[in-house]
């Protein structure tokens, strides 16, 4: 897509003319179409539960969008408050034995280790733990540590520090070589990088909305595929996850077709709005093109950089995959805090500096950032 376009949809985001925001691993800035959404479903809640089932309408709508997004049946979504949730679902779900192992690394966001250590010590598992080189999580070093006893293998699409982005597809053929599945955090990823459940043959993928899919913090989704789900254990239960959700009469529980029976009670509908105003944004834009976009201004910002900022991020072949870029810069905290005063948004993470481009940053954001990068580390 030419610049020109890109150009235009930053007047979606108003406060772009307030601030240089490169900073959508920590949060992403939601379109305007977002805010109003929300402001739209402020407003229908003031008649109490008028328009309940107009908000459930769109809650599918939401769903299929997803769906849509990542190549998924619409029955195989669930809406979920987080991504910490939806992972912490999985984990819980999973009939464990004594004595599996599921196989981490040591770059993983902390919401991806917890619940495993917490089922870990519950049912007496292993937890093995790939550790990084140079940033990058190594196939062969899992290929190493996986064996029969292997349930799973949890990893992030994309990680948040460096935005190393592993290849899922060989991750999710590893995994089913030994019968164990393949559980993606993918908020660093989906929305800005082309994603195809199907194709890649991903066994879970969990995602919060707030990041790439520049939501609402507070609803997010959840994929299950299909031929795993029936053998979840049911763990948790509430009236909306029922098969019937409206009979209120005391009776069995029967979990609800498809992943809705993870979705127990009343869901967070103005979080819904957003997803559903902002997942239908992208895919209007289109995913791919916007992936193009973020690298080109990504390349961008590998070309400008000074040399005495040293790049973290693993580059093979100085190609980047994602656009988060990790920087070695001297005290990188002090550094973000002199930035915000000049109203230029980072992150500090893992004693660097994480620049993280989207679509709505442009080259002039780049160069503002590494022009006063240089002033406030002179
Ligand atoms: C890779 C990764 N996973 C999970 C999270 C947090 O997810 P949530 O707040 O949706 O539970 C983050 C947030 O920074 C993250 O970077």
């Amino acid at each position: 897509m030419v610049r020109k376009v890109f150009d235009q949809l930053r007047r979606d985001f108003p406060k772009l003319s307030e601030v240089t925001y490169i900073n959508t691993a920590s949060l992403g800035l939601p379109p305007k179409c977002c805010t109003d959404a929300v402001m739209k479903w402020l407003e229908e809640r003031e008649y109490g539960n008028i328009f309940w089932l107009k908000w459930e309408k769109i809650r599918e709508e939401t769903k299929q969008k997803i769906a849509r997004m990542i190549n998924a049946e619409e029955k195989t979504i669930a809406i979920v408050e987080n991504t910490s949730w939806g992972l912490n679902i999985i984990a819980n779900s999973l009939k464990w034995k004594k004595g599996d192992n599921i196989i981490l690394n040591d770059l993983e966001f902390p919401t991806n280790i917890f619940p495993w250590q917490i089922q870990a010590k519950k049912h007496s598992l292993e937890i093995r733990v790939i550790r990084n080189k140079n940033g990058i999580i190594d196939i062969r070093d899992i290929r190493e540590k996986i064996d029969d006893k292997t349930r799973v293998i949890a990893i992030s699409w994309v990680q948040f520090s460096n935005g190393f982005v592993s290849d899922l597809t060989q991750l999710a053929e590893l995994a089913h070589s030994h019968d164990a599945i393949l559980v993606v955090d993918g908020i660093q990823g989906v929305g800005a990088i082309p994603i195809d459940v199907r194709k890649m043959d991903i066994d879970v993928l969990v995602c919060g909305g707030h990041k790439w899919l520049l939501a609402f913090p507070g609803a997010g989704f959840m994929y299950i595929k299909k031929e795993i789900l029936e053998d979840l254990d049911i763990k948790f239960g509430g009236w909306l996850s029922d098969a019937d959700p409206f009979n209120f009469d005391y009776r069995e529980y029967t979990p609800a077709e498809g992943s809705r029976r993870f979705e127990i009670g009343s869901p967070n509908f103005a979080g819904i709005y957003a997803l559903n105003a902002s997942v239908e944004y992208l895919l209007r834009i289109g995913v791919e093109k916007i992936y193009e976009r973020n690298l080109e201004l990504t390349r961008f910002l590998l070309e400008k950089i000074p040399s005495r900022f040293k790049i973290l991020s693993p580059l093979i072949d100085n190609t980047p995959k994602s656009s988060i870029i990790l920087l070695a810069v001297k005290d990188a905290k002090k550094a973000y805090e002199k930035l915000k005063e000049r109203k230029i948004i980072v992150a500090a993470r893992k004693g660097g500096l994480r620049v993280s481009i989207n679509f709505y940053n442009n080259e002039e954001d780049i160069e503002k950032l590494l022009r006063n990068l240089s002033e406030v580390t002179e």
